[in-house]
């Protein structure tokens, strides 16, 4: 911790004449200012001046007071912060995929288009689907492309289904894409196990019955659209009944949608069109290492089966295959396709974040299939280490298997008044980003892990090391933690403040 004052906003250093660079002198008469008024803003009339060195010590400065993947390990759980190789960083500034204009016409972005379509592959390889589309822009988007096909589907068949089930530990992202498409969202309860329940589930506290599966699917029958599931689900566990929650829904003619965030448990192990989805989304920024960045660019492709494909956003890309004579190479050549007139219509821009699916492309091939299978078992290697390592020493709430993540709550902190967000904090002095805390939220004082395949043993091990720490000094100097993070930049923050009514524009004082 430097003693140091507070790194000053950038305007507040500005002093009108400094400069950073030269620009050449203006050799044509100045233009009139056109901007209309009422787009200019108030408060200032011109960009901080300063000089290259303030510019960059400035910059520089900020960065180290933030911590990101580079930094260490990242168990921010549901996010899968994992490492961003570099590889793909390179490819995807290669010229003709980082300066190609995406009005372009298709004879001359031959290889970007067969970039989609190799990528589309994988994909369905992955999934065990049928079809893909890579326009959505990120998980969420993907959810509402994915529900609006099945929406497409019914009314296709003339069905004004009503009611879009989900469980209730669903990502919050599943009843708001199921509303935002227009159906009511059925919460489905959690049994003890931490998966969806078939049977009826009485609260022990309030004695209240929550509906479970069965009986919802025989309460609402031909009402039901379908189901939106994640799985592995938002506590790291495998819902081990999906094959027969898929065949349930089925039978009264609904149709699955599994959110795919957390297919980095699944990948080369197990593929959901084997096991009755029919649409699904993954988060390429997560599963297939393009980074995440301020909520985005991301990449939220959809894989759905051959009954979805005609009403996937449009356009498609498609290729096709000249006739050559035996023994010969077959050549192909690919081309946007425009014309689907089921299409739901565009989800996004031309054709999605094409730099992302290039970086993910690239992360399918360096690894190959082999090493996409390596890469989901460390995942869960590693989840599992730190839940062996930290079982007893933090209270693990629901004890099923866990996949590429782990939950444990504050249980056995909370009796010494210590809780989720003081540990989390405290986590911040010991030089590792806080897990995510307080979600899901059928687990109280939530802490979920999700150390990533990217992490080796050391890594884990100085991250059980503060954990273990963290809950002696709980024991010994509960008030410690209450103060946490003692040795950050800045102290507690008040978030909920910070959420709901953000400063984002600098005004002159
Ligand atoms: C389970 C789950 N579903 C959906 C999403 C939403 O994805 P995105 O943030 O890309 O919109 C996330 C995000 O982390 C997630 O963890």
């Amino acid at each position: 911790m430097s003693l140091r004052s507070r790194e000053s906003l950038i305007f507040d250093r500005s002093v009108p004449g400094k400069i950073g660079l030269d620009l050449p002198k203006l050799d044509v008469p100045e233009a009139k200012d056109l901007r209309p008024a009422k787009l200019k803003r108030s408060g200032f009339d011109a960009l901080p001046s300063c000089t290259e060195p303030e510019v960059i010590r400035h910059f520089t400065r900020l960065s180290k007071d933030n911590y990101g993947v580079d930094d260490g390990l990242y168990p921010l759980g549901s996010c899968t912060m994992k490492h961003n190789p570099r590889l793909n960083e390179k490819v995807a500034a290669l010229p003709g995929f980082a300066e190609s204009h995406p009005m372009a016409g298709d004879s001359l972005i031959q290889g970007n288009l067969e970039l989609l379509y190799t990528l589309q592959e994988w994909l369905k390889e992955v999934t065990g689907l049928d079809a893909v589309t890579l326009q959505p822009s990120a998980g969420a988007a993907g959810e509402l492309t994915g529900v609006l096909l099945i929406r497409a589907y019914h009314l296709s068949h003339g069905r004004k289904r009503k009611v879009i089930l989900i469980p209730d530990a669903a990502h919050g992202t599943n009843p708001a894409t199921a509303a935002m498409a227009g159906y009511e969202v059925v919460d489905i309860a959690s049994g003890a196990d931490g998966t969806v329940s078939f049977e009826d589930v009485t609260d022990p506290v309030s004695g209240k019955v929550k509906q479970g599966f069965l009986s919802l699917v025989a309460e609402y029958k031909e009402d039901i659209a379908g189901l939106m599931i994640t799985n592995p689900n938002t506590l790291g566990i495998f819902e081990y009944r999906i094959k027969d929650i898929c065949d349930a829904i089925h039978a009264v003619g609904g149709l699955v949608y599994m959110d795919g965030a957390n297919m980095n448990a699944l990948v080369g192990v197990a593929r959901p069109g084997d096991f009755g989805v029919d649409v699904m989304h993954m988060n390429l920024h997560k599963t297939m290492s393009t980074p995440h960045g301020g909520g985005g660019p991301g990449a939220g492709p959809v894989a759905c089966r051959k009954v979805l494909e005609p009403f996937l956003p449009r356009p498609v890309v498609v290729r096709e295959t000249a006739k050559v004579g035996e023994g010969e190479v077959p050549h192909h050549t690919y081309r946007w396709d425009w014309d689907r007139p089921h299409s739901i219509g565009k989800v996004h821009t031309y054709f999605g974040n094409f730099g992302m699916l290039v970086r993910a492309l690239t992360y399918c091939t360096s690894h190959g299939g082999d090493g996409l299978r390596t890469a989901t078992l460390r995942a869960i290697v590693n989840a599992n280490y730190i839940r062996k390592e930290l079982e007893g020493v933090y209270h693990l709430p629901v004890t099923s298997p866990s996949m590429h993540e782990v939950v444990f709550n504050d249980a056995i902190q909370a009796k010494k008044d210590v809780h989720t967000l003081d540990i989390a904090k405290r986590l911040i002095d010991y030089g590792f980003h806080p897990p995510t805390v307080y979600f899901p939220m059928v687990v109280s004082g939530a802490l979920m892990i999700e150390p990533t395949e990217s992490e080796g043993k050391d890594e884990l091990d100085a991250f059980i090391h503060a954990m273990k720490e963290i809950a002696r000094e709980t024991e010994e100097n509960p008030d410690l933690l209450h103060q946490a993070p003692v040795t950050a930049p800045l102290r507690r923050l008040d978030e909920t403040t910070a959420a709901r009514k953000p400063i984002l524009r600098w005004v002159k004082a």
